[in-house]
């Protein structure tokens, strides 16, 4: 049987730890999987050279995931299109704004039986209508796309750090398959991969979250303790799923509740994510979140702001705004100049 050749679409911070771990990951499985990883590069500027080549000099990317060392099969490419030619398992982890975009370029280029998985956190809002990414991947590219989300801070796994993950996966044949081979594309003694067939449920938690992250920042930056974050967390958690069940059909409690996609990453999230930092120096600083994310992230995208935006347009859209007193409170505070004190004041 044909061996299958992997892409990673994307080399930020967490693009480069899992092209790590599915670069020793094909070398474990060599039986599976072609010994080269492809990884897409954006191209910029690092120090006088293209990151691209930087990063195939010393296998590491230095702008996103400083001090990792990536296995020397993980090359860098800066054509995505280059990059996915003849890969069979597409990785897809870029900010969520930037996907449109690259899924254009890619239109046509790819392998129609080819499998994808969407790492990405965030939704798109269009028209009055909400997408997760997996589907939007699937309909550009026409391949059959899941989603991996989970408690994953990338600078922790990519040191091998405990950590769970979950995929979801569609509820057809191809889907399983799917799901079956990323597993063994990510799975390791130290990143375990849980498979649950629900991808918009997974989906959805990965990006909502970020805006429960935004809300557990602002109760940091307020110094309001550990009580009131954990209700943020409770209040959020509630929401997150009674949106995605009133959005989305046949999404699974259980992803909202057992699974890393779920609680997990929302913890982890709110103690430890960039979302989370950005929104405490909000509060501190009184910096809008564009000038934050520059001054704090060194070019790593925050995905909450945006994300908490899309979900109002949405409720505006459907006039649901109120039942979600939360994500409600995070958005006029974020964009409405509504003072963070007032986060509470309506839960
Ligand atoms: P990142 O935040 O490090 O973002 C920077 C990346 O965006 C760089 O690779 C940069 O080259 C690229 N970029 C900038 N402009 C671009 C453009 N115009 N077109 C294409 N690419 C461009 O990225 P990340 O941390 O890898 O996040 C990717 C996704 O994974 C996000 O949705 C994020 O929420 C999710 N995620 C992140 C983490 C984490 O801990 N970092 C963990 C799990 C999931
Ligand atoms: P941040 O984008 O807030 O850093 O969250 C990372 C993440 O998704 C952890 O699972």
């Amino acid at each position: 049987q044909k061996k299958h050749k992997v892409a990673i679409v994307g080399s930020g911070n967490w693009g480069s730890a899992i092209a790590r771990i599915a670069g020793q990951n094909t070398q474990r499985h060599s039986d599976i999987f072609e010994h080269e990883v492809q990884m897409y590069v954006f191209e910029e500027d690092y120090k006088g050279k293209p990151l691209s080549q930087v990063i195939n000099e010393t296998h590491e990317n230095p702008k996103y995931l400083p001090g990792c060392q990536l296995p020397d099969n993980v090359v860098a490419n800066p054509s995505p299109v280059d990059a996915v030619k003849d890969a069979t398992m597409l990785v897809f982890v870029l900010p969520h704004q930037f996907i449109r975009s690259v899924c254009k370029q890619l239109k046509g280029k790819v392998d129609p039986n080819a499998h994808a998985i969407s790492m990405i956190k965030g939704v798109e809002v269009k028209d009055g209508k909400i997408s997760i990414f997996a589907d939007v991947i699937q309909e550009a590219l026409g391949i059959s796309c899941s989603a991996l989300s989970g408690a994953n801070i990338a600078n922790e796994v990519a040191q091998d750090k405990f950590s769970e993950t979950t995929i979801g996966h569609r509820a057809d044949a191809k889907g399983r398959e799917n799901a079956e081979l990323f597993f063994k594309l990510f799975d390791t003694p130290t990143f375990k991969v849980g498979i649950i067939e629900d991808v918009a449920g997974v989906s959805l938690c990965g990006a909502l979250k970020n805006v429960v992250a935004i809300a557990a920042g602002f109760t940091d930056g307020l110094g309001w303790g550990d009580n009131a974050k954990a209700a943020v967390m409770r209040i959020g958690l509630m929401e997150m799923k009674r949106f995605s069940e009133e959005f989305f059909d046949g999404v699974k409690p259980e992803t909202f509740t057992e699974t890393s996609a779920g609680v997990a990453d929302l913890i982890t999230t709110c103690l430890g994510g960039r979302n989370r930092k950005c929104a405490e120096a909000f509060v501190k600083t009184g910096k809008p979140f564009d000038q934050l994310e520059k001054e704090l992230l060194n070019g790593q995208k925050l995905q909450g702001t945006e994300t908490a935006r899309e979900v109002h347009e949405l409720l505006a859209a459907r006039g649901k705004v109120d039942d979600y007193p939360l994500f409600k409170a995070v958005y006029s505070i974020a964009y409405e100049g509504i003072d963070a004190h007032d986060l509470t004041s309506r839960l």
